[in-house]
């Protein structure tokens, strides 16, 4: 490693001599830190090494000199003498690091090749002197698929490996493996990255880095697009409090500052270029004159926004300050992430399909803790609904289909929840337009109500609630003493610390080392009768709360002679 820094500070300075003002030398450093040299990393005594943990269930491995081959989509990994592996049961465990949190979509794992240094896969190789987290987006230039499968779980696998996010973001830089561009998202990523991110496929040379990090926690995971089963919500096992937390970290990291909310602020998602709204003039007058006559003392603010017009950071700006969203099911409703508690969320669906069955971010307020109250209206009226048979199979044509599936299809009137990716019956319905029918008021109505009766104190209690249940257990009675008096045999101890009203103490004793005694009482201590002297008794003690109970406590008496 030496030696490249000694070729790199060689070249900057052989560059410099020919460089005559300040920023020509800053981009001629960039150009040598940031590009590097093209070298034989066996000179290096190049030598990978990995060390690989589960969390519950997720492998998470950080590698050392790992390089990567990007017309192959390999890493590889050089086994020498020097290597030391940790954590890892066997080579299958190598072909089993995700690199994505998408539930059972298996085909986005870490691709590795075990060489020896004397394969010459890395000669001429480029090093690169960065820490890299290595990611496959799942579907980078979607807003909603960015949010909940990339970033979330970014964010969470960075709090379990760095404990505190800064100290990941500082470290790694992030390496993206799937074959995309940087996207319309880039600036989001970035947020997780101390560098822009690489694009690793767009690599000419093999690329080698002195650490890797590899795998993603899929725990914050809420939503299931139908890999191995239909699709449809996920109980995510993440409290609430990390999605709140990551969104305080997309704010402040965007810079966006604390504005006051607007409450007669409605956002209206509109889809401009397919599963459109037909007769905007008619809706839009519709939720004005319902929000009016819910919130009479404001005058309504409707506030249209697109995803293809807005940049990101002022729609999430926008977000921050509104309590009412509606708007057609879409990827942008993702960013109902960003609202604040007691706002509504209204979303519409065209006709035949079922918000249990779709719809993230119905499933993301279902999760205990959320905040925000969600309704749906989805049309009923197939006379005001326009399919587009003759559009593209992915925009919900199905003329490519033969005659008796395109029948199946145009008589099936509700859509099940269905597998992923490609339904045609499920495509068809889910990009007709809409014409909204006067059926949306009372809907809208009655979540303007709901919302009324939204009571934070309600949502925290019940989540507090739900926490204690998961995670609390009796703590263990301390201080257990015993004592032998003629028969009688007396225990104390002192109480659990955070007993509650039902707890018991369940206790077992074992005299002279052959009989055993249990017995139940609320009370700290216990005088038991024996049929005859014992000599010695030990004392177990585990309190107990309906399914939960503590560790044992122990003591061990004698009586004195
Ligand atoms: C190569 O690296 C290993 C440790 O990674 C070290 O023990 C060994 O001495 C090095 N060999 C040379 C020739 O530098
Ligand atoms: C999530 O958990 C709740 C409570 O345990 C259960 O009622 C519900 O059916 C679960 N939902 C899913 C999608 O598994
Ligand atoms: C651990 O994983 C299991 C199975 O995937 C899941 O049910 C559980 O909720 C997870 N626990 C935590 C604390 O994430
Ligand atoms: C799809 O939605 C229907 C209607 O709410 C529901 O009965 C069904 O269980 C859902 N399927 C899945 C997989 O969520
Ligand atoms: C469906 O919409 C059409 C056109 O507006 C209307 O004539 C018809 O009564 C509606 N049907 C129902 C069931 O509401
Ligand atoms: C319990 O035991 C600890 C030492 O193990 C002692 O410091 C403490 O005073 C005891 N408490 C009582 C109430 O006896
Ligand atoms: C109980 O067992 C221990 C070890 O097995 C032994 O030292 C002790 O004498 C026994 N006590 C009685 C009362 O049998
Ligand atoms: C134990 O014996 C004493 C005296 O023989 C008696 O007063 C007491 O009620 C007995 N206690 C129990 C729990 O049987």
């Amino acid at each position: 490693m030496v030696k490249v820094h000694y070729v790199i500070a060689v070249a900057i300075v052989a560059s410099c001599v020919a460089c005559i003002n300040f920023s020509c030398i800053i981009s001629l450093f960039y150009k040598y830190i940031n590009r590097h040299e093209i070298i034989d990393i066996r000179q290096l005594n190049w030598t990978s090494s990995v060390r690989c943990s589960l969390s519950n269930g997720t492998r998470l491995c950080s590698f050392k000199n790992v390089c990567y081959l990007p017309k192959k989509h390999l890493f590889l990994f050089t086994l020498t003498e020097h290597s030391v592996l940790l954590g890892l049961s066997s080579k299958e465990d190598l072909k089993t690091i995700y690199l994505s949190s998408v539930v059972n979509h298996n085909l986005m794992s870490m691709k590795i090749a075990i060489v020896s240094n004397e394969n010459k896969v890395t000669e001429n190789a480029m090093f690169i002197d960065q820490s890299l987290f290595l990611l496959w987006r799942f579907k980078w230039d979607n807003i909603m698929h960015v949010f909940h499968d990339d970033l979330i779980p970014l964010f969470l696998t960075y709090l379990d490996i760095c404990g505190e996010i800064s100290r990941c973001t500082s470290k790694y830089t992030l390496g993206f493996v799937d074959r995309g561009e940087g996207g319309p998202y880039h600036e989001l990523y970035s947020l997780f990255s101390n560098q822009q991110p690489l694009l690793l496929h767009k690599y000419t040379n093999t690329v080698c880095f002195p650490e890797l990090h590899s795998g993603v926690l899929s725990s914050s995971v809420w939503f299931q697009y139908g890999f191995g089963q239909t699709q449809g919500p996920v109980n995510t096992s993440v409290p609430i409090e990390i999605l709140h937390q990551f969104k305080d970290y997309v704010v402040h990291r965007l810079g966006i500052s604390k504005k006051l909310v607007n409450n007669n602020a409605v956002i209206f998602l509109n889809r401009k270029l397919n599963r459109k709204i037909l007769n905007l003039e008619y809706f839009t007058s519709i939720l004005y004159n319902t929000v009016k006559e819910a919130y009479p003392s404001s005058e309504p603010k409707i506030i249209e926004l697109d995803l293809t017009t807005h940049n990101i950071a002022l729609l999430i700006e926008v977000f921050l300050t509104s309590k009412i969203v509606v708007g057609m099911h879409g990827s942008a409703m993702i960013l109902c992430l960003f609202l604040i508690p007691g706002s509504v969320v209204f979303e519409l669906l065209p006709f035949g399909i079922q918000p249990e069955n779709v719809s993230f971010i119905k499933a993301f307020t279902e999760i205990t803790g959320s905040e925000i109250v969600y309704r749906s209206w989805v049309n009923c009226n197939e006379t005001l609904s326009f399919a587009h048979p003759e559009a593209p199979p992915l925009l919900g044509g199905i003329y490519h289909l033969p005659k008796a599936k395109q029948e199946f299809i145009l008589n099936t009137k509700i859509v099940p929840a269905v597998e992923c990716c490609h339904d045609p019956l499920y495509l068809f319905r889910m990009f007709q337009d809409t014409e909204v029918g006067s059926d949306f008021i009372p809907r809208f109505q009655e979540a303007l109500l709901a919302q009324q009766l939204f009571s934070k104190e309600t949502v925290k209690t019940t989540y507090l609630n739900k926490l204690f249940s998961s995670w609390y257990f009796p703590a263990p009675a301390t201080n257990v003493s015993c004592t032998f008096q003629h028969q009688t045999l007396t225990a104390m101890w002192q109480p659990s610390i955070n007993a509650i009203d039902s707890l018991i103490y369940d206790i077992s004793i074992l005299l002279d080392n052959n009989t055993i005694l249990s017995k139940f009482t609320p009370y700290p201590n216990l005088k038991i009768n024996l049929s005859y002297t014992a000599y010695t008794a030990e004392i177990w003690i585990k309190a107990v709360s309906f399914d939960s109970e503590s560790l044992d406590s122990h003591s061990k008496c004698q009586r004195k002679i």
